[in-house]
Order: C-alpha cells, then sequence, then structure tokens
C-alpha cells in the first residue's frame, strides 16, 4: 500500500514515473538494510554516473526534503551499492496499514481493476463416466482460486464446467455396455463400474481390434442421434453428475455454466461452414484440416474422414460461443500443461478467423501433472484414485487429531471435514503452477509445518485471542497511530500485511494461486513468532487494545486468504 505513496514520492528525482518505479521497487534481503529499496542501475544514463554515486546523491537530497516534508513516509534513505534504501516511518504506517485493514475488513485487498471485464473460466472439466480422479483436483481447485481472485479484482467471473461428455471414449462405453453391461452392478458406486467397463473394453480390444471399429460406429450412431445409443449415454451423464456432485460439495466450489462438450453439437457446422467461407479449410486424406504449418504446427483437425468431429471443433466452438453469446471478453482454460499445443492450435484458428482478440484475450493457464506416490496414472488402464477417496481419509485422519487435541469440540464432524479438505487443497496449491506435483499420502496430511490446516488453525487461535480479549472493531476508528507496538517483530507483520494487495494483484497477473498460499505461509509464521514471544493479553488498556488491532488485521488477512484459496476458516479448532 505505501509502495505506491513512496513511488509517487520519488518521481520526482529521476526520469521514471511512479508507475515505473513502483513496478522496480523492492524489499531488501537483509530486514536491517532497510523496508524499501529502489535500484538505481537503470538511472546511470540519465545522471551519467555509476548507480553507487547517484544511490548516494539521491540519498542526501531526499533526506535534506523529508526532512522538510511532515507528510513523507520516509525516515531515512541510506545508500547501499548500487540501490537506495528507505526506512519508513514506522509508526505513520503501522496506523495506516491496521486502520485500513480494520476499516475495510474482508474488502481488503480487493479493487475494481477489472470493472466490465466478463472472463470465462474454463475449470475442472471431467470426464463423463469417468471417476472424478485426484489430478482433476487441480484444475478444479486452481480454477476456483483463480476465479475468487478475479472476483476480488473486479472482473465479472463465470466459471465453466466444460464436461467431457462427448467423443469416441463414449462409443466404447456403448459397445463394452451392450456386450457386458449386465454383468455389473449400477446401484453401486456406479461411476466405478463404467470405470471397470471402460477398463475391460480396452484389454479386450488388444486381442480383438475389431471392438474398436464396433466403438467407432456406436459413437457414429450416437452422433446421428440413435435412440438407444443417446438413451445409454444419458444415463451415463446422469450417473457421473451425481457422484461429481458429492465431490464438489465437498470441495466446495460451484460453477456457473456446465455446458459440456456435447452442447456444441448442433454448432459445429456453422464453424465448419465459417472456416470454409474464410478460405481456411482444406481437405487431407479425407479429413477436414486448417494447416498450420505457416506457424509451425500441426493441422488443426476439424472433422475426420468418417465424418466424425473432434476435440479441437467442439473448443472452437465454445470459444466462438463464450465470446458472441456468453459475452465473455477474456477465455481463460485452467488446463493441464500437455494440452500446450491443442490450445495454441484453437486460438491461432480462431485468430485467422478473423478474431483479433483471440491473440491477446485467449489464456491457456497450464498446470503440472500430479503424480501419485511417484507413478503416473493412466485411467485407459484403470489406476486411478478417486478424489472423494482421498478426501475421505484426509477427514478420518483430521477427525483422529481434532479427537485427539480437543475432544471437547461441539461440532466435530463439521471441522474435521473442513480440515481435512483444506488439507487437500492447500497442499495442491502451494506448488507454483506449472511445476508437477506428486502426491504424497504422509505430506498432504501432515498438518504442521506449511499446510492448510496450519493456517486453519492459526486463523482459529487469532480469532481466540480477539475473543478473549474482547476486541471490539469499531473502536479500530479511534487510533490516530499506534505507538505501542514497537519491535521488529511486530513491524514485520505490519509490512507483511501491507504488501497484500500488491499479492493479489500479482496472483491475477500470474493467475497463479501458489503466490496466495506461499504469502499466507509467511503470514502466519511471522505471526505465531510473535505470539510465542509476547503476552498478547498482558498490559495496559491502550497497549492490549492496539495488539489486538494487529492481531485483528491479521485475522482478516488470513480469512481473506482462506477464502481466496477456497479453504474454510473455522473460529474455533
Ligand atoms: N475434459 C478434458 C480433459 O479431461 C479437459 C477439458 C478442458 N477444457 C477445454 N475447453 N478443452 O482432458
Amino acid at each position: 500500500m505505501y509502495r505506491q505513496q513512496i513511488a509517487e514520492q520519488l518521481e520526482k528525482y529521476t526520469s521514471f514515473n511512479a508507475e515505473q518505479i513502483y513496478g522496480l521497487l523492492e524489499i531488501p534481503k537483509e530486514e536491517t538494510h532497510g523496508d524499501v529499496a529502489f535500484p538505481c542501475f537503470q538511472l546511470a544514463k540519465q545522471f551519467r554516473k555509476a548507480p553507487a554515486g547517484i544511490a548516494a546523491e539521491l540519498a542526501e537530497q531526499i533526506n535534506r526534503d523529508t526532512q522538510a516534508n511532515e507528510n513523507s513516509l520516509i525516515d531515512r534513505a541510506v545508500a547501499v551499492g548500487g540501490y537506495l534504501n528507505f526506512f519508513l516511518k514506522r509508526e505513520r504506517i503501522m496506523a495506516d496499514t491496521l486502520i485500513s485493514i480494520a476499516t475495510m475488513g474482508d474488502r481488503y485487498g480487493d479493487s475494481d481493476v477489472g470493472q466490465g471485464v466478463k472472463v470465462a473460466i474454463d475449470m475442472s472439466s471431467v470426464n463423463i463416466a469417468k471417476p472424478f480422479a485426484i489430478h482433476h483436483l487441480r484444475s478444479t481447485m486452481i480454477g476456483n482460486a483463480i476465479a475468487n481472485i478475479y472476483k476480488s479484482q473486479g472482473y465479472h467471473v463465470i466459471k465453466i464446467n466444460h464436461l467431457g461428455d462427448w467423443g469416441t471414449s463414449f462409443g466404447k462405453l456403448i459397445a463394452a455396455y451392450r456386450y457386458w453391461g449386465g454383468e455389473y452392478d449400477f446401484s453401486e458406486n456406479p461411476v466405478r463400474q463404467l470405470l471397470a467397463l471402460y477398463v475391460r473394453f480396452n484389454q479386450e480390444a488388444e486381442q480383438k481390434p475389431e471392438l474398436e471399429d464396433e466403438a467407432r460406429a456406436a459413437f457414429k450412431s450416437l452422433e446421428d442421434g440413435d435412440p438407444e445409443a443417446v438413451s445409454l449415454w444419458k444415463r451415463f451423464i446422469e450417473i457421473s453428475l451425481n457422484e461429481f456432485e458429492k465431490t464438489y460439495r465437498l470441495l466446495n466450489v460451484d460453477f456457473d455454466s456446465y455446458k459440456g462438450e456435447s452442447f456444441y453439437n448442433d454448432k459445429m457446422d456453422a464453424v465448419e461452414e465459417e472456416l470454409r467461407q474464410k478460405g481456411l479449410l482444406q481437405t487431407s486424406e479425407g479429413a477436414e484440416i486448417v494447416d498450420l504449418s505457416a506457424f509451425d504446427m500441426p493441422p488443426c483437425l476439424i472433422r475426420k474422414s468418417d465424418g466424425a468431429t473432434l476435440y479441437a471443433t467442439r473448443d472452437l466452438a465454445a470459444a466462438l460461443y463464450r465470446h458472441r453469446e456468453m459475452g465473455a471478453d477474456r477465455l481463460v482454460y485452467v488446463v493441464g500443461a500437455e494440452q500446450k499445443l491443442h490450445f495454441r492450435q484453437v486460438f491461432k484458428v480462431l485468430e485467422l478467423m478473423g478474431n483479433g482478440w483471440a491473440a491477446t484475450d485467449c489464456i491457456h493457464v497450464p498446470f503440472g501433472t500430479m503424480f501419485v506416490d511417484g507413478q503416473r496414472l493412466s485411467s485407459r488402464k484403470g489406476q486411478v484414485v478417486f478424489l472423494e477417496d482421498v478426501l475421505r481419509k484426509a477427514i478420518e485422519v483430521a477427525k483422529g487429531i481434532i479427537e485427539e487435541k480437543n475432544p471437547d469440540l461441539p461440532n466435530k464432524e463439521e471441522i474435521a471435514e473442513a480440515v481435512g479438505v483444506g488439507a487437500i487443497i492447500f497442499n495442491d496449491l502451494k506448488n507454483s503452477r506449472v511445476n508437477d506435483v506428486n502426491f504424497v499420502w504422509d505430506e498432504a496430511l501432515n498438518f504442521d509445518g506449511e499446510t492448510g490446516p496450519y493456517v486453519q488453525y492459526t486463523y482459529a487461535r487469532l480469532s481466540s485471542l480477539l475473543r478473549k480479549g474482547q476486541y471490539e472493531p469499531q473502536s479500530a476508528a479511534r487510533f490516530s497511530e499506534v505507538s505501542g507496538l514497537t519491535g521488529d517483530v511486530e513491524w514485520l507483520i505490519v509490512k507483511l500485511l501491507g504488501r497484500f494487495p500488491d499479492i493479489m494483484e500479482r496472483a491475477a497477473e500470474q493467475y497463479d494461486p501458489s503466490v496466495v498460499a506461499k504469502y499466507v505461509i509467511d503470514v502466519c509464521q511471522i505471526f505465531n513468532r510473535y505470539y510465542n514471544t509476547t503476552r498478547i493479553l498482558d498490559g495496559e488498556k491502550q497497549e492490549i487494545e492496539e495488539k489486538l488491532l494487529l492481531v485483528a488485521a491479521t485475522r482478516t488477512v488470513i480469512g481473506k486468504c482462506l477464502h481466496l484459496l477456497g479453504l474454510r476458516s473455522m473460529e474455533t479448532i
């Protein structure tokens, strides 16, 4: 928050404007070297001097000016090598930051930069008749957090579950069901039965390749609207959605739209026609393609030689629908990194069709692969870990811990669910988005260290302090300065809390919730350091009130981060 003011204050000394300076400001690596650092390396041209000389000259000038300027947030400037470092006026910034957090409450960190911009986020997008497996967690929770972050920045967000409810695998399933459906009991765990059918089909097809032809024919009959094929397909969808709902409920995630791939069935002819009219379509070995060799990419397949449409065809129709019918200005796709080429192709075709916006406003937000205990999973072979099983197991473990630590808690079930699910979500979101994640049971369920439950516990601890100290939110307005919070740890906390709006901005810009996850861990760690060394509820009335103001602000920020990441926060654990 204060960075903006400092950038403005520095404007007159350099040829950069406040915005450029803002972008250059850093935090010194050593806490004792200052609160903010401005690197002078880029000023060498303007000053015709070495950076260290510039830093020294500016430090002197700024110190002279700030002495005369009561409003300055800078206490003193010092040159450290080529850096101009600033020590800030602690009391002023403490009061400004804490009071503004107290006043803004849950709106702290929000902005309106996204006002008037509609963003469609394609997220989760699980496949019908396949399990909601642990790797889908990534798209679901990263997408959910990005949606929350974008909403808080003022964007109009539409969360879309682009269900995989169409494609050749349905041909396999229909064929498999016709052969062996009667052998399976669909009254219990029906998606697991569908998976078993699918796996069996793939196994048998290895011996009898003619089964693949039957599957292709079955899919064709589905595309042609054959009633028996359609009714089987509908049944698979119903079964799957019922199961998925359970998992979404546990994760506390909802969607604004469930338009899956099949929704675009009657919209693909028009896309093909538009491509043809624009001279983009070519026939190659009986298939319709868009040649992308000029862009160093393989062709984008629009229609196979047997007349079937493809994943890419549906994505083209979906993108145009989202832009034209839903009015989305920006299309974001939270989909694994392995689909990078697919999205590059789709975006390029959209652009070639004359959609200039696609070049800048179609964004693939890729993420790494999730391995389980070091192994890649493949649903073709039936190796899956069901997300629901993982969540249930985590909840069990959480329950065990609560039983041990706090057996008298009234709403144990509810809390165990929030903590167990929180552990799984945070374990995923704390990893930089593009990195692969290795899901390891012991780590995911470790409730100490850099985990969701640690953050949730810290939140509960802060809530309890406020309750015991009878903190009154309205009292915050009385403070014009907070002279009692003089320690270095308090100052570190306030500086960190003050950075929250920047963190939000960065997380949004990078489409990366791990920015928020890592930040909230820092906040918890530094606060717990304070907690372990300070008797917060002891002392003079004014002193306690000031400490509680700090506690309340920290709680607001932690609560907000939990919410953004999709974790529940509780007053008591
Ligand atoms: N259902 C696909 C899969 O599991 C992901 C779909 C992503 N969204 C899209 N518009 N292509 O791989």
